[in-house]
């Protein structure tokens, strides 16, 4: 298993392009299974979770072929409905399959993806949802099997759905879902997220019928077929917002480029709360780190508050600001695992329940530690930056599942970081 080694100590200086974003290019990866006709993508991002999306896709007949970030999906002659225990267990977004087989083809059998690291993370609301647009749906041995056999010509229906709890991949699934069913779906309480109006100006662009994309209510008139369509994956905001920690982190210099910073509001809010100085441009954000690092409160909650993927970037910054501050999350029940390690470090973190009291102490030692999932590893690369002396990060698969090249990235602004396989 790969391994980062991390001298800490140097300040950023430089620019960097920003990826297009894990979170948006998954689902519209997905929805090429509602066409017969080729998606044409561009500038999806070049990592672990894409390969085993692409992976998943082909296994189930989609002709994918892939050009360095563009990709172009075929998914007519697709004869297969299952998505596997093997590939769903190393990426849960499989789960989003089901909405599109079901609308497309009438069946489906996708593995429940059990629990990860950060949270038991249920699927009921996706498939309450796709139950109420007529699908038959059985558990049985871990998977899910679903069916339209017993609908009039075998099509889902469209109804209103109520959302229990905002959730961005229920709302991905059944918005899909929705798009080839007959009448009209309405999501309500549904995520606002950018990647669910990137997902959703992908599919209109396929020829599906959609309105109020960002909005709670969101409106799926359904169509009889899509057509050839091409698009551009948005940047990836929370890549964005790990290099603006970090620009604040190590009193550097950073300009993050190709990024939309409408999308990152509640980010840049801390971003300039923790005293960095913050140049807006219209695709790009310039962070220039301060010397006096203050400790910021951070709560997180569905778009546009605070995102739950951002909190544990901002725990390592806490932990080298100034000031005692406290850090709730209210999205995952088990998502304060970098804590433990971050202590290792020297950070002094006390939990209670979902909220994380940091206390500022102006410095880490380098030591070994050990990544446990995606964000918990991006927050012991920052935590790594500024520590003194040498970091040893083991098991950076979990890094590898939803960041392009970070060190190389890194070490482009003036970072000394070496991967050691
Ligand atoms: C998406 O996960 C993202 N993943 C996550 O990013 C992100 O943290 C999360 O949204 C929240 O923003 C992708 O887009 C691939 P949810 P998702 O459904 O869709 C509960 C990363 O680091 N819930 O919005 O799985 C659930 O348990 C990853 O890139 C139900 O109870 O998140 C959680 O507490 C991590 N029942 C809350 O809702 C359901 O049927 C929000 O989950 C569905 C969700």
């Amino acid at each position: 298993m790969d391994k980062l080694v991390i001298d800490g100590g140097y300040p950023l200086d430089g620019e960097v392009s920003i990826s297009g974003a894990k979170n948006a290019a998954l689902p519209i990866l997905i929805a090429s299974l509602l066409s017969d006709q080729a998606l044409n993508l561009q500038n999806v991002p070049n990592l672990q979770d894409i390969k085993t999306c692409t992976k998943l896709l082909s296994a189930l007949g989609v002709n994918v072929n892939r050009d360095q970030s563009s990709y172009s999906l075929k998914a007519n002659h697709v004869s297969n409905f299952d998505a596997p225990y093997e590939l769903v267990k190393t990426m849960r977004a499989s789960i989003l399959v089901l909405g599109p087989l079901l609308a497309k083809h009438g069946e489906a059998k996708v593995s429940l993806p059990g629990g990860c690291a950060i949270g038991s993370r249920p699927v009921d609301i996706h498939i309450k949802g796709l139950e109420l647009m007529g699908a038959k749906i059985i558990i049985d041995k871990g998977y899910i099997s679903a069916s339209t056999a017993h609908l009039p010509n075998r099509k889902l229906k469209g109804c209103r759905v109520f959302m229990d709890q905002v959730t961005v991949g229920g709302t991905e699934n059944l918005m899909m879902a929705a798009v080839l069913a007959e009448g009209t779906t309405i999501l309500e309480n549904a995520a606002k997220e950018p990647e669910i109006i990137d997902l959703g100006n992908c599919l209109i662009r396929m020829g599906a019928i959609i309105d109020g994309l960002g909005s709670d209510k969101i409106k799926i008139k359904g169509v009889l077929s899509l057509k050839e369509a091409s698009y551009k994956i948005m940047f990836d905001r929370i890549e964005a917002g790990t290099f603006m920690v970090a620009a604040a982190m190590t009193g550097g210099k950073v300009l993050c480029n190709n990024i939309n910073p409408k999308q990152m509001e509640s980010v840049i809010q801390k971003i300039k709360e923790c005293g960095s100085k913050v140049d807006i441009h219209e695709n790009s954000i310039l962070v220039c780190g301060n010397k006096k690092l203050e400790s910021v409160k951070i709560i997180t909650a569905p778009y546009p508050a605070f995102p739950t993927d951002m909190q544990a970037q901002f725990m390592a910054l806490n932990v080298v600001a100034k000031g005692a501050n406290e850090i709730t999350e209210t999205i995952f029940e088990n998502r304060f695992m970098h804590a433990q390690e971050l202590i290792r470090m020297g950070a002094v973190i006390d939990i209670k329940h979902n909220t994380a009291i940091t206390k500022g102490n102006g410095y880490l030692t380098g030591t070994n530690v050990m990544a446990t999932d995606l964000r918990a590893s991006a927050s012991l690369v920052l935590a790594a930056l500024v520590a003194k002396g040498k970091t040893t990060i083991e098991r950076i698969y979990h890094l590898d599942r939803g960041y392009e090249k970070l060190e190389d990235k890194f070490n482009a602004l003036g970072a000394n970081i070496k991967r050691i396989n």
